[in-house]
């Protein structure tokens, strides 16, 4: 048991809010169910073979997150967004419900659509000028005369846009290429109810950036989803927080831990002083001044808590609604394969994962940043940020305004890694990662991505081995 948590709980008060919390906590520390210890082969980073079988056993049977709600604020507002070879027009209609499409003219299969994001009464194929509707019907071909299959009259049901299974939750529109998909409420299961108390509909985007970095896209959910990496590769982080060894829930196929923040970490000796990055983290993360503030530095996150609770009644922030931890510390959850959400209850980022559409060397890692900020505040505009591969971007320009120095470091430390293990992993020499149990998150992703490939799991409404979405695996593999 790391030093806070036994801290923690032999101070701990208040652990249920007035109103009930939808989610549940973390301490006590549940024990972690023993899912084995064999290494975890290289060749899923680089196969081709293994990429088209995620492909089809994965990316297109499980819910991914496409657009938020809030950029298409009015009928003909549409978003593209991209996942491997595909391209998804996202889309409100003129009954205000949003829709998912393939991007992909139903003529000759040219892409319809090559603006990332606008406004639009119908869109039109640049090549032979076929058009649809918003709701994704057949508007007009051009010269239906010229074609003989339409003699009797043009099959207008049959040359509707394909569509795609989308619904909304958390202010995304989530979608599905399975048209049986499970839905998407059940398929985020336990995990799901936990953020509820979050109301991210509330939460406004305020930057988005996509970084496409040289590993495969496994890589880069494994760099985020362990906090063993803290004391080597972010030694600034363990100054403010404490990611050595903390608590981790694999629940169904989705998973989540808990970083603890306003504290030091054990592995450090000084832990009381207020220093200089302490105090400024202290301020600008948690909004406590240096001069209000008397105690250890270890001791922050109790300040946090006191106040929080002490403004729960008073606050647009749903305090009331969260139990301590979700105030004081910072929530970790990932819904299998690809949405990570890192959560505060003023702010919070999501990442997306995506493959390349043909290269298992290569992954888009997206980048969002969300706050909920008072009602009717007005909110920069904010651009998508495409960073191409190779062109090493600047983290700490990239996130200029949005981030602390400091934390735009972490991130680019983060990404440094995504070349030097997509090379390191093919090696002749490399015999299979050895994961620790603060590493369980990824071989708990990996098993379920093996599942899912024999067919294990899978995520079609009423088939037998649908996945489990709750409840711990207790099963060891075989
Ligand atoms: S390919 Fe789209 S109209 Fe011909
Ligand atoms: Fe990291």
């Amino acid at each position: 048991m790391a030093r806070i948590e036994a801290e923690i709980l032999s101070r701990r008060h208040d652990q249920a809010p007035a109103t009930g919390c939808p989610a549940e906590l973390f301490l006590p520390r549940k024990a972690i169910p023993n899912i084995g210890l064999e290494r975890i082969d290289g060749q899923r980073f680089y196969s081709p073979e293994f990429m088209s079988a995620e492909w089809e056993k994965i990316w297109t049977k499980t819910w991914q997150i496409g657009v938020r709600e809030s950029d298409l604020p009015e009928a003909g507002s549409f978003q593209i967004h991209e996942l491997g070879k595909e391209s998804f027009i996202f889309v409100r209609g003129e009954d205000g419900a949003i829709r998912g499409f393939y991007n992909v003219c139903q003529h000759r299969g040219n892409r319809l659509c090559t603006v990332e994001y606008g406004q639009m009464k119908a869109f039109t194929c640049p090549f032979h000028g076929w058009q649809w509707n918003i709701d994704g019907s057949l508007k007009k071909i051009a010269d239906p005369q010229f074609f003989r299959q339409f003699d009797q009259g043009v099959p207008e049901a049959e040359l509707g846009l394909s569509p795609l299974t989308t619904e909304r939750w958390g202010g995304w529109v989530w979608f599905n290429m399975n048209p049986a998909a499970i839905p998407l409420r059940e398929y985020l299961g336990e995990l799901g109810s936990h953020l509820e108390s979050y109301d991210f509909s509330e939460y406004q985007l305020i930057d988005y950036q996509t970084f496409e970095w040289g590993g495969n896209w496994k890589h880069a959910v494994d760099a985020f989803n362990e906090s063993y990496h803290f004391q080597a590769l972010h030694p600034d982080m363990v100054e403010f927080g404490e990611g050595h060894d903390i608590p981790i829930e694999l629940v169904g196929i989705h998973s989540r831990m808990l970083n603890f923040g306003g504290t030091v970490s054990e592995l450090l000796d000084e832990r009381d002083k207020m220093t200089p990055l302490r105090a400024r983290m202290m301020e600008n993360r948690l909004g406590i001044r240096k001069e209000d503030y008397r105690g250890s530095a270890a001791d922050v996150h109790h300040e946090v808590l006191r106040h929080k609770r002490a403004s729960q009644n008073d606050t647009y922030f749903p305090y009331r609604k969260m139990n301590d931890e979700q105030l004081a510390h910072q929530y970790h959850y990932t819904f299998f394969p690809a949405a990570t959400f890192t959560q505060k209850p003023e702010a919070g980022n999501v990442f997306r994962y995506r493959p390349h559409a043909t290269d298992p060397n290569r992954c888009y890692y997206d980048f969002f940043i969300l706050v909920r900020n008072p009602p009717r505040t007005p909110l920069p505009e904010y651009e998508h940020r495409v960073h191409k591969h190779g062109a090493s971007p600047i983290y700490a320009k990239a996130l200029e305004g949005t981030f602390d120095p400091i934390l735009s470091n972490v991130l680019q430390q983060d990404g440094s890694n995504m070349e030097t293990m997509q090379a390191g992993v093919k090696s002749d020499s490399f015999k299979g990662m050895i994961l620790c149990d603060q590493e369980v998150r990824l071989r708990h992703f990996h098993q379920t991505i093996d599942r899912f490939i024999n067919e294990v799991y899978s995520a079609d409404a009423g088939a037998p081995n649908r996945a489990p979405t709750s409840g711990l695996i207790q099963d060891s593999p075989t």
